[in-house]
């Protein structure tokens, strides 16, 4: 496995690897959920690229860009584990040279749900992805379904920007009690990832009376938020029954596939999942 830091490295690394390449992007401190998407890329590409880069700009004023764990030395263990060809650790100051003016934005499927709530976030991911696709050129990207809405956009911008790029989503990969693995689940103490199980389990209590018949996405929603204030430690931010696609809020009949959603401040931590429904 090859470590590059600087675009020109990238550049003589990518033209050696054979195609298809696949591109795994990450921002470190890997779990089991980045590790299923290096494995699937491992099975459908003939090279790999990994990306490990804490992109500054979609973090929001506030936020824990400063305290975002990383492990580099771990990471790249894990990666190499993995069958990684190549991992790129872009610096910030490469990515963002002084003067830097020029982004990429998509217009309203960043509107909701995270976007409204973390104005800008949405601007710094497809910026930052399109420069990692501009630099890997990969035949297929890789990202998870945890990320429903980042998901949906980046769809959205390589369709829009005619990128020849496949864009794999995989599913959400879970702790035993159901919560969504995450490298911010780090700043959990015991009780609040406990406590952090709450997401999930409310996610379930709206498919189980989806199941039952239910199709009002109003008692849907007032479910998920019963089952999130019966948690002493959870603050819901927003609970969500939406469109997979545009991500516009239901109002009438909901059907399969609607996305369920949510974040949730657990103490300090801000966390978010989701599930699409299914009969
Ligand atoms: O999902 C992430 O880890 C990040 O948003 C991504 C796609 C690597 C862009 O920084």
């Amino acid at each position: 496995m090859k470590t590059v830091k600087t675009f020109s490295e990238l550049r003589v690394a990518r033209s050696k690897l054979a195609e298809p390449v696949g591109l795994v992007p990450t921002m470190g401190y890997l779990h089991e959920g980045h590790l299923s998407l290096a494995r699937r890329a491992r099975q459908e590409c003939t090279s790999l690229i990994a990306t490990i880069f804490i992109n500054p700009t979609q973090f929001g004023p506030g936020e824990d860009l400063s305290t975002y764990p990383r492990d580099i030395p771990r990471d790249l263990e894990l990666l190499e584990k993995e069958g990684v060809d190549l991992v790129w650790i872009p610096n910030a100051i490469d990515m963002y040279p002084l003067g830097f003016q020029s982004w990429v934005r998509v217009s309203e499927l960043t509107q909701p749900l995270e976007g409204a709530r973390r104005p800008e976030h949405f601007r710094g991911v497809t910026t930052v992805v399109t420069k990692l696709f501009n630099a890997t050129m990969p035949q297929k990207a890789y990202f998870g379904q945890k990320d429903a809405q980042q998901a949906a956009v980046i769809r959205r911008m390589v369709s829009d920007l005619n990128y020849h790029i496949q864009i794999v989503v995989c599913p959400t990969v879970r702790e035993p009690d159901g919560l969504a693995m995450s490298s911010r689940n780090t700043y959990l103490d015991k009780d609040e990832r406990r406590a952090a199980a709450v997401l999930y389990r409310a996610l379930n209590t709206a498919q189980d009376a989806y199941l039952k018949g239910e199709r009002d996405p109003n008692i849907l929603r007032s479910l998920m938020n019963a089952e999130l204030i019966s948690e002493p430690f959870a603050r819901p931010q927003y609970v969500s029954c939406a469109h997979p696609d545009t991500l516009m809020e239901h109002f009438g009949r909901v059907e399969d596939g609607a996305l369920l959603s949510m974040a949730v401040y657990i103490g300090g931590t801000r966390l978010i999942d989701n599930i699409l429904l299914e009969e």
